[in-house]
């Protein structure tokens, strides 16, 4: 595990440093809607870190959200969003991160969330508890809700959204703010830090959760999914929040 673990630092350090190189003129494409976008960075990072996976575990698997999809023949298969937060990344606003999962057949056991502009390497692996820049975590519990500050994320579809917004106005009423930050595997990971005290979101992907999810539960938060919605938060806040949204 741990040499999975340093081959997977060891690429989203590579990664983070091709990404630091931003093009003044990025080129945007858009995807599932438009304001769903990808850029060039976005291609050139997956490239990478597939390349590199290739390179070191030819026989691993690799799901990528631009589009990388090779099947395993190890029983190991690297889950990768090259970007996440990529509208971040787009008004060159801090905050984007790298997110590099391995799974196997009993769930991930590797995650690495890696934020260069704001000097966080998130870490995790299966029964070895999570870090940021090598400190071990612990999320914030117990938390009353009207205490909680609470993350939260928009998709890029306009149904995601209308449901989003009920769920905001909800509970923007009972907590004691929201906090917005731009790539969903940075929410999470906050919470496994305590920065934030939970989370939720509707509409992600694996590759946006695959990593800070392990990072989240390693530092004793409790994350579920039930459909499209996902929720992180230490275990008596997280059973308030899936009261209120589910
Ligand atoms: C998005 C970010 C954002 C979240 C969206 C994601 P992308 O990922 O994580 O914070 O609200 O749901 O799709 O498109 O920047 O990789
Ligand atoms: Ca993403
Ligand atoms: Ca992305």
């Amino acid at each position: 595990m741990n040499e999975l673990l340093t081959l997977a630092i060891d690429i989203a350090k590579r990664a983070g440093e091709l990404l630091l190189t931003r093009p003044v003129n990025l080129s945007v494409d858009t995807k599932t809607s438009d304001i769903d976008i990808v850029t060039q960075m976005d291609r050139a990072s997956e490239k990478l870190i597939v390349d590199a996976i290739l390179a070191a575990r030819p026989e691993d698997g690799i799901i990528g959200e631009e589009g990388s999809d090779r099947p395993s023949k190890s029983g190991y298969t690297w889950v990768i969003d090259p970007i996440d937060g990529t509208v971040n990344y787009l008004y060159n606003m801090d905050g984007w991160s790298i997110s590099i999962a391995i799974k196997d057949a009993d769930g991930v056991c590797v995650g690495v969330v890696y934020a260069p502009t704001i000097n966080s390497l998130y870490t995790a692996s299966r029964k070895g508890g999570s870090f940021l820049n090598g400190k071990r975590l612990n999320c914030n519990d117990p938390i009353e809700l009207n205490r909680a500050l609470i993350a939260t994320g928009f998709a890029y579809r306009k149904e995601q959204r209308e449901i989003q917004v009920e769920q905001f106005n909800k509970l923007i009423l009972q907590i004691r703010d929201y906090r917005r930050n731009g790539s969903a595997a940075i929410d999470i990971c906050h919470v496994a830090s305590g920065i934030v005290d939970g989370y939720y979101e509707i509409g992600l992907h694996e590759w946006d959760l695959a990593a800070a999810g392990l990072v989240a539960t390693e530092a004793g938060a409790t994350l579920s999914v039930h459909g499209e919605l996902v929720i992180a938060a230490g275990p008596y806040l997280h059973g308030e929040l899936a009261k209120n949204l589910l």
